[in-house]
This record gives C-alpha cells, structure tokens and sequence, in this order.
C-alpha cells in the first residue's frame, strides 16, 4: 500500500491516518468521523480570499435576478459521510437556476435509463451558450439527430417534458419533491423569480416550440417550457446546493438524510455530463482547472462533485460572459487545490 499525500482528505472522510491510497477511495466506506479542522481552515481562508472580489454583474435578462444583493457569498461543502462545513452566508436563498437541469435528468435517467437520455436528447456539449438556438439547428442538420445535453436549455426543456406524471401539478409535485430529497428539506418556489421569468422568457418558449417542431418534445411545449421556469425558480442557499451535490458524490444516497434518491448506478451518467457541458462553453476550461463535474445557475450558485468525497457549493451572484458565477468558480477552484480533490492530480511516483 502507498502513502497518499492526500492527507487532508483522507483524515476528513476516515478520521484515519492517511495512509490510503487513490485506488482505495472506490471501496472505501467513509465511517462516522470527527470534523475535519483542515477542512474547515480551507474554507475560512479561501472565503476571506475572495471576499472583496467584485468582478461580474447580476444576470439580468430576468428581471427579479437584477434585483437580487450581488454581495451574497457562502460555501458550504457536504462530505459523503455527512459532515456539513461552512463559511459566510449560508442563509441567504438564491433561485437555483440551471443547477436544476442537472436534478430533472437525473430524475429522468432514473425513470426511464441512462439509454433513454442519451438516444433523445444526447450526452454532447454543445459548445455554445446555453440557450443558443444555433445549437439546435446545428444538432438537427450538421450531426442529423441527438446531440446536445439536458443542460443547455434546449435539452433542459425537453428532459423536463419527459418526466412522468400524467397532470402538470402531479409533474411539478414530483420534480420538487425529487430536489427536496437531494437538499434533505422541502424546497419552495421564489414566486417573484418564476414571475420575472414566465413574462419575460420569448426566448425559452421559442425554444420549447423548436424542441417541439424538431419531435425532441412530444406533446405540450408550453406547459414543458413553464414547468422547466418553475423548476428554475426553487430557491436555496449554499448548504442546500451542497447536500444535493453531496447526494451525487455519495452515489445517490443523501448523506445528511440518508435516503436514498437515486439509484448509485446512474449517477456516473449523470455526473459525466456536468464534466462535460456544466458550465456551458466554459466547461472545458472548468474541467481544466478542477477535474470535476460542476454546474452552474445563473442565480450564482455552482455546485460540484468530488466522487466519493463530498459535494460542494458557493453562492455569488455576480456572473461573468458565459453566465457563471466570478466567485464561485475562483472559490470552489481554490478549494479543490487546497483539498487535493481533482481526480486526475495523482502523487508523483
Ligand atoms: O432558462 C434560463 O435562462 C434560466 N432559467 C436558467 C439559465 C441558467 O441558469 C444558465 N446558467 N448558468
């Protein structure tokens, strides 16, 4: 056996010396262990780092989100052994965005396969922005068929028509109720957010209608488009977006909870989507710096996954180009360096 430099992972899901090595952490069952103070430490000087970081702007094609105090700032990160670290604000609620696209395909992977996904709306990064309508039409006539992702709006939407339920209410209950049980506390809607959206979202709808034309969507386009708004307008804080990360990186069970919410073999299918077209046209540059699945809302939030590990969440409002937020994505990278949790960084041998 190899010593792992990883000691302050290892110490943090064990409460062992770190003496494990990569390979163990796939058989590894996490036992109850005391807080981590490195963890902690990681988080309380990555939050003062960036504490006086301004750079981005509120989105502000939805109304309500201009409104929002762009100096909201919290982390949280969940280990899949159920210890819970903060830092900063982790009251405030933000609407979760596009974060929730990555919960609506898991919930349609679990419903109908990771096969049903893959063939209708395709598991390829579009490499465009998330509501490009380009993106469609290159899909439909350069590549002839599926392939985008449910986390561009376009799949969004479509994966979002393909969750069972018969009524839209039985639909909604069930897409809030699956988010509640990866956060471990029932959810709501911010009704002022999914109002500023539904009046002003031309945009989306012209792409549920495409989706619809195109045959990705089979029947209501409208009612598709509106759930997948409502969808977007859950509020959470940071504490929230990390259990539901958490819940991902503990292969589908929630570690705070204990309930489990997904089934653990889908979840690879899920998380290789968020490595791949999380943060959108920066998703490759993400990649780069942190080696994990991530994704992105531009309420401010971002998630990301650390397999095994734990999930992690910062909460920012202040976005730049590509919709991402400035202080999350420099937050959460600074994290994964300090904890050694990109997976691709192995101990020289
Ligand atoms: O559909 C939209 O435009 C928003 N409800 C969600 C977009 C979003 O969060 C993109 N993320 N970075």
């Amino acid at each position: 056996m190899r010593t792992s430099h990883r000691t302050v992972w290892v110490s943090a899901v064990a409460g062992v010396a770190a003496v494990a090595s990569v390979a163990e952490f796939s058989a590894f069952v996490p036992a109850q262990s005391a807080q981590d103070p490195a963890i902690q430490t990681a988080l309380n000087e990555t939050f003062t780092k960036f504490k006086d970081l301004k750079e981005g702007k509120n989105a502000d094609y939805i109304p309500a989100l201009a409104k929002v105090d762009p100096n909201i700032y919290g982390i949280a990160l969940v280990t899949v052994d159920g210890k819970v670290y903060t830092a900063g604000d982790i009251k405030s609620e933000v609407s979760i965005q596009s974060i929730s696209k990555v919960f609506t395909m898991a919930k349609v992977i679990e419903e109908q396969g990771p096969e049903f996904i893959e063939k209708t709306i395709g598991v390829d990064a579009t490499g465009m922005r998330f509501n490009s309508i380009v993106s469609v039409e290159f899909s439909q006539k350069a590549l002839g068929g599926p392939e985008m992702n449910s986390l561009v709006n376009p799949g969004a939407i479509a994966t979002t028509s393909m969750v069972k339920g018969g009524t839209r209410d039985a639909v909604w209950k069930s897409i809030l109720g699956y988010y509640s049980d990866f956060a471990g506390r029932p959810l709501s809607v911010n009704q002022e957010v999914f109002k500023s959206e539904a009046e002003t979202n031309q945009r989306n709808q012209a792409i549920g209608a495409l989706m619809y034309a195109y045959g990705y969507i089979k029947s209501k386009p409208e009612q598709a488009t509106d759930i997948y708004t409502e969808q977007c307008s859950v509020n959470v804080n940071a504490k929230d977006l990390a259990t539901m990360a958490a819940t991902l990186a503990a292969g589908g069970r929630n570690p705070v909870t204990n309930k489990r919410v997904m089934n653990a073999k889908n979840v690879p299918y899920v998380l290789a989507v968020m490595a791949t077209a999380g943060l959108y046209d920066d998703s490759g540059k993400w990649l780069y710096h942190t080696g994990l699945p991530a994704k992105s809302g531009v309420g401010g939030g971002i998630i990301a996954v650390a397999p095994g590990k734990f999930g992690i969440a910062v909460i920012s409002p202040r976005l730049d180009d590509a919709g991402n937020s400035v202080r999350a994505q420099r937050a959460i990278q600074e994290i994964v360096a300090r904890l050694h949790a990109n997976p691709y960084e192995v101990a020289a041998r």
